[in-house]
């Protein structure tokens, strides 16, 4: 196990009715908030409703920002820095899923600095304060509820990027899963591949031994796919949802790669794609990742021939460790079709046009190497984009 410091702050509310509770939780940290949110499903659902009903009740006054698109834009963080700035707000209430909370992130460290809040984003600057957040997630997804990170779309350049700071952990976060019911399929299905790609990123390490984490892995990854399937009808039941929503937020809370290094290049080939093309999240990852799996699975084919076996159990060819793992990743595959996701670029409507742009973007021919796991360098990008082809 690699040495580690592991300190996750966010305060977790999960249950029925926590979001009434949102009032009090916010109360006490401010008494005035921005209250940020996306394109209106929680106006469709009530939450809203209810949201306002619990900050009236504990005298918590309230600014509202909504708007925020998936892939969330860096010019509404402007707004969101100005807003705050001009009303003296020193705490945001985000309600919605991965990016309203990155949105949210964005703008708390943008608020107390001096500088351009991109500058965070290109690695020109680290935050040395932010202002405080709380979520009420409606998406089991990206894990920003309990994250140290934001991802934020620059619209000039279409370049989303990521950034983490330990000030970022959200202060609290409201976990409901009934509020995840209104989701439409195709963002279940999203979030459920984002949830199991950050196991993903973790699972493949170079650090050892990690048995302890590998089979905390392997175990949400199972969870996952013993209850996903049953979240994606209109019956589903409290208890998969909750498996489910937990599920996101342990996935990508911290704890599960603690003492092991996680690799991440996929996640940053996805970038690019969600970048020009605007796609879910979620979406481009369970294209990106078959493909990568399949570019890097003989620098550990162990590895590969584990997951194979522990999560989707296969049956292992004493033979040829290449077949068991590539069957491994068929059965990956065969899940994510399962939940209605597309595993190919075409899937996705990307033509092959643009994909040496993107490589390059995404990693440079002798620098800037992405992952950790295996170093990927801007030929590499490009061999796995086109192998998603
Ligand atoms: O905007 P509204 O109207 O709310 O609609 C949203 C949005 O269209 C809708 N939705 C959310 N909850 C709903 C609902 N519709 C009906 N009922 C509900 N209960 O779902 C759509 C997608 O929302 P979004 O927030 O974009 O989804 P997600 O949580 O998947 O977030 C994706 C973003 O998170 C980033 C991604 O890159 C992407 O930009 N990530 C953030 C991470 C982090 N900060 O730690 C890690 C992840 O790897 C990820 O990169
Ligand atoms: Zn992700």
């Amino acid at each position: 196990m690699d040495n580690f410091i592991f300190r996750n702050p966010t305060k977790i509310y999960f249950g029925k009715g926590m979001e009434e509770k949102c009032g009090e939780a916010v109360s006490d940290f401010s008494k005035k908030v921005l209250l940020h949110y996306g394109g209106g499903s929680i106006k469709k659902t009530g939450l809203y409703d209810r949201v306002i009903a619990s900050l009236e009740k504990a005298g918590v006054q309230w600014v509202e920002l909504p708007g925020v698109k998936p892939n969330p834009r860096l010019s509404l963080v402007y707004e969101g820095i100005r807003i705050c700035r001009k009303e003296d707000i020193d705490f945001i209430l985000a309600v919605g899923g991965g990016s309203v909370i990155d949105s949210a992130k964005a703008i708390a460290a943008g608020v107390p600095y001096e500088g351009d809040v991109w500058d965070f984003y290109e690695g020109k600057a680290v935050p040395s304060e932010v202002i405080g957040i709380g979520t009420i997630l409606t998406i089991p997804a990206a894990g920003s509820e309990s994250s140290s990170g934001t991802v934020i779309t620059k619209e000039e350049g279409q370049l989303k990027r990521p950034f983490g700071s330990e000030l970022l952990y959200p202060d609290f976060s409201i976990l409901n899963p009934e509020l995840a019911m209104t989701l439409p399929p195709f963002q279940r299905a999203c979030g459920v591949a984002d949830m199991m790609a950050h196991l993903f990123e973790r699972y493949f390490t170079n650090s050892r031994p990690v048995e302890l984490t590998d089979r905390m892995i392997e175990g949400a990854l199972k969870t996952i796919i013993h209850n996903a399937p049953k979240i994606m009808g209109d019956d589903a039941d409290y208890d998969s949802w909750s498996e489910i929503m937990w599920s996101g937020t342990v996935a990508h809370n911290g704890s599960l790669n603690t003492g092991r290094l996680g690799d991440w290049g996929s996640h940053q080939i996805e970038h690019e794609l969600s970048g020009i093309y605007d796609v879910a999240h979620g979406a481009g990852l369970a294209v990106v990742f078959p493909s990568w799996m399949r570019y890097v699975m003989n620098h550990d084919i162990k590895r590969f021939v584990q997951i194979a076996v522990r999560v989707w159990n296969v049956e292992a060819d004493y033979y040829s460790d290449e077949e068991t793992a590539e069957a491994g990743i068929v059965a990956l595959e065969a899940f994510w079709q399962s939940l209605g996701l597309a595993t190919r670029l075409e899937g996705l409507g990307i033509p092959a046009d643009r994909l040496e742009e993107m490589a390059g973007k995404c990693a440079g021919e002798t620098d800037n190497p992405q992952g950790q796991f295996v170093k990927l360098y801007k030929k590499d990008v490009l061999a796995i984009l086109q192998g998603a082809l």
